[in-house]
């Protein structure tokens, strides 16, 4: 399937991960299609990567930028535009799991709203006059613990609460332009993020087992490049009536009937 992406400038925030992480996996799978992708994230990592997929002959850039901080995010959007001029997607990948549950401190729970809601809102307004210029469109990347909480972690779990509104609220906004706007849940997928938290357990292995078993199909975590296909189809043309949807790649993990886990 030709997924018709080719030269198509897709921007992606928290690209700059550990090889492996999901903003890098999508920068590779955009790669391959032709795409242009843009690294916007605050980790020199992006340099790197910009000028590996250079030096095989792909337009991409890395924007270092500190999305918690607003300023920085609009002069991203302004160096975007005059490199590029329109977007064809953004994908709103930037988020940590920090961990400022009710024992952090305001200003904790504060920032990382700021990082895990507030730059997905400073991006897109920002980036707003490109997507028109194009009529592109949005992905947010959310996660579960929205839906189904994992205690000790208040401000990310307000903020994919925030992402999922933002996703349903400017599908409605921006219908009038042609513009659509999803976002794609993610449960338990292997990052080296991932791997870092388990490592930080003093009963790692274990948890990571009884996780692991819970998964409905096939009994295995998601892989970071089937969420990036995912998110790829749904920024491409072939998703053109698909707006305002949460889209679960999880393996069946947060929806599907309990009682499957005894069978
Ligand atoms: N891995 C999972 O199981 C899982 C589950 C649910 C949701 N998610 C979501 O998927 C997305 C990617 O997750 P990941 O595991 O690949 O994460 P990751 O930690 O590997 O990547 C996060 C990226 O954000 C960047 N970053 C952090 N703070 C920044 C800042 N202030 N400014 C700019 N960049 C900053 C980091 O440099 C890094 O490149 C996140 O939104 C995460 O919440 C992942």
């Amino acid at each position: 399937m030709d997924l018709n992406l080719k030269n198509k400038v897709v921007v992606v925030t928290g690209a700059a991960g550990i090889k492996g992480s999901i903003g890098e996996t999508i920068v590779q799978h955009l790669a391959k299609e032709g795409a242009i992708p843009v690294i916007v994230d605050r980790n020199d990592r992006g340099f790197t990567y910009a000028e590996e997929l250079q030096a095989k002959g792909i337009d991409a850039i890395f924007v270092k930028t500190d999305l918690s901080d607003a300023s920085q995010v609009e002069a991203a959007a302004k160096t975007i535009e005059e490199k590029y001029g329109e977007i064809h997607a953004l994908i709103n990948n930037v988020g940590v799991n920090d961990g400022a549950g009710l024992d952090a401190s305001v200003d904790d729970f504060m920032y990382s709203l700021k990082l895990n809601m507030v730059s997905f809102f400073a991006m897109t307004k920002f980036c707003l006059p490109m997507l028109k210029k194009a009529k592109g469109n949005i992905l947010n990347i959310g996660s579960k613990v929205a839906l189904t909480g994992q205690g000790g972690t208040s401000g990310y779990a307000a903020a994919k609460g925030g992402v999922f509104g933002l996703t349903r609220e400017w599908a409605v906004d921006l219908i009038k332009f042609g513009i659509r706007s999803n976002a794609i849940v993610i449960a338990e997928s292997w990052t080296p993020a991932y791997d870092a938290w388990i490592k930080t357990l003093d009963n790692g292995e274990e948890k990571l087992k009884s996780i692991v078993s819970k998964i409905p199909l096939e009994n295995r975590m998601t892989t970071p490049a089937e969420i990036a296909d995912q998110c790829l189809f749904t920024i491409s043309d072939k998703s053109s009536h698909t707006t305002g949807q949460f889209i679960t790649v999880d393996g069946g993990y947060v929806n599907l009937d309990r009682s499957l886990l005894t069978e």
